[in-house]
């Protein structure tokens, strides 16, 4: 059966753990499973880690990868996304996309013969979770040992994020304003993957005991029109040192970047001594090669 990667929540806890072990693993490079193989890497969206971790994780494994931008394939502009994806997995082994609507990777794997890979949709990012989960057991110890707090917008990597940690039997604390945060079905849904799941709307009480404090923009791709309301509503939750002192001790920062100072994290955190946001965006190039390699079988 074709193996695609659209979110964490369609993963078994067995398939997940096993993504993460391919991705520390060298095995996958020497084995080369995309040799004399394309990926197509199709963007709606900016993208700079996404874009060079799966460029070079694909090279890494033996393949080529064609960058294509979103307009230039006109996702059911130009044709439907069935004939661009059914015509693509001709020329690939791996069709990837980034994509506005989540809907387009869903149609793309509906008919594509070869995996589909997402780099990030209005619902998911499960590439960033991957790096995340390898970032966090590296420099804190196993997920099930961890409080992992995320505060601000419940958003695509948010929702990634939380689906990784219950499934790996952590406890995912929400900081979150009303309204931008997870509905009730939705920690629900959460908490049926394993762990604990615990909200709030002061991000004080969210961070209490967190072993790791996770941020993202408040103003997500195709979110623009939004920004002056969102930089109002999410004021109170700059991550910032006086927040910072509410978690553990010992806590790391995390962000999955792009970043920006002095809003929802301050330069003090986000520069500072336990700030693991560069080797974080490091391990986008751990987590692909991990990715890609089990979507070829491995
Ligand atoms: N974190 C992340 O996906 O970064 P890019 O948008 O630069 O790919
Ligand atoms: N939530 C952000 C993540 C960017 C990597 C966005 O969707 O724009």
């Amino acid at each position: 059966m074709t193996r695609h990667l659209l979110d964490i929540a369609s993963l078994s806890v067995h398939e997940l753990r096993h993504i993460l072990d391919l991705s520390v693993s060298q095995t996958t490079i020497a084995e080369k499973p995309l040799a004399d193989k394309g990926v197509a890497l199709i963007f709606e969206k900016p993208s700079n880690r996404t874009r060079h971790s799966m460029e070079m994780a694909v090279v890494a494994l033996g393949g080529h990868p064609v960058y294509t931008r979103g307009e230039e394939v006109g996702f059911d502009v130009r044709e439907s996304v069935e004939d661009i994806a059914r015509i693509m997995a001709g020329y690939h082994a791996v069709l990837a996309a980034r994509v506005f609507s989540h809907s387009v990777v869903e149609r793309m794997a509906a008919v594509s013969s070869v995996p589909v890979v997402n780099m990030l949709s209005d619902m998911s990012h499960p590439l960033q979770a991957l790096a995340d989960i390898i970032t966090m057991e590296e420099h804190c110890g196993p997920i099930s040992s961890l409080t992992v707090a995320w505060i601000g917008d419940y958003n695509n990597v948010a929702r990634s994020l939380g689906e990784a940690v219950c499934k790996l039997g952590g406890n995912f604390t929400l900081g979150c304003p009303e309204g931008y945060n997870a509905s009730p079905d939705e920690i629900a849904r959460l908490q049926e993957f394993g762990g604990s799941v615990r909200q709030s709307v002061d991000p004080k009480e969210a961070v209490a005991g967190a072993h790791v404090v996770h941020t993202d923009t408040w103003i997500s791709m195709g979110q623009e029109e939004e920004s002056a309301a969102r930089r109002v509503i999410f004021a109170p939750y700059c991550v910032d040192a006086a927040l910072m002192q509410n978690a553990d001790a010992n806590a790391k920062f995390m962000h999955c970047m792009p970043a920006h100072r002095g809003e929802e994290v301050s330069a003090e955190v986000f520069d500072g001594a336990s700030s693991l946001v560069i080797q974080q965006g490091h391990h986008r190039l751990t987590a692909a090669r991990g990715a890609l390699a089990w979507v070829m079988g491995k």
